[in-house]
């Protein structure tokens, strides 16, 4: 079997919505903020993000956060647990989760209980892609680059199998 991606947003695209995303965070008037990246897929998001929200003017930290989903086959039992943790304090501060995909809800749903359990002062969630209709938890994103449909998706930070995070455009996989 082979893989190919389908090109469903150019890496022009994808530019010109982190610039009006970063418009709209700036837009809440908060001038610092601590942004905790969820690994892996986020890391080509947030890099573009955190110098598109500079540009706005807005100062940040910059963490990361290692979840993983663990569970046996049937995705209601799924579990999320830390496989990396972060080192600032969050404390009193202003919080914005960045991931690369909002999909069941999971992931987001518990890193948004863990940093108000660890006292942030306000969460906000940013996602470069989100697909509506699939959430198991209720959660949703302040802020979204693009909603796509239920298809597997790669490229941009995003893998299959470890691959095509390199991509510089977010395609849909191929299986032939
Ligand atoms: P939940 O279900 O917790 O999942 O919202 C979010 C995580 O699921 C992975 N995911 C994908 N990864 N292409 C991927 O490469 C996809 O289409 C896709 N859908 C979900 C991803 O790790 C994300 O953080």
């Amino acid at each position: 079997m082979s893989d190919s991606v389908k090109p469903l947003y150019s890496e022009a695209e994808i530019g010109e919505r982190i610039i009006a995303m970063a418009k709209d965070i700036a837009k809440s008037g908060k001038k610092e903020m601590v942004v905790v990246s969820l690994l892996k897929g986020s890391f080509i998001f947030t890099a573009d993000l955190v110098r598109a929200l500079s540009d706005c003017g807005v100062r940040l930290q910059v963490e990361f956060l290692g979840l993983s989903s663990y569970g046996n086959s049937t995705q209601s039992s799924k579990k999320v647990s830390i496989v990396q943790d972060m080192k600032t304090e969050i404390v009193g501060k202003d919080v914005i989760i960045m991931d690369d995909i909002l999909d069941t809800g999971r992931t987001l749903h518990f890193a948004s209980n863990l940093l108000r359990d660890r006292g942030a002062k306000s969460i906000s969630v940013a996602v470069m892609l989100e697909k509506p209709g699939k959430r198991v938890v209720s959660i949703d994103a302040d802020y979204i680059g693009f909603t796509i449909p239920d298809r597997f998706v790669v490229g941009y930070g995003l893998d299959y199998a470890g691959f095509y995070r390199e991509l510089p455009f977010i395609g849909v996989l191929q299986q032939h």
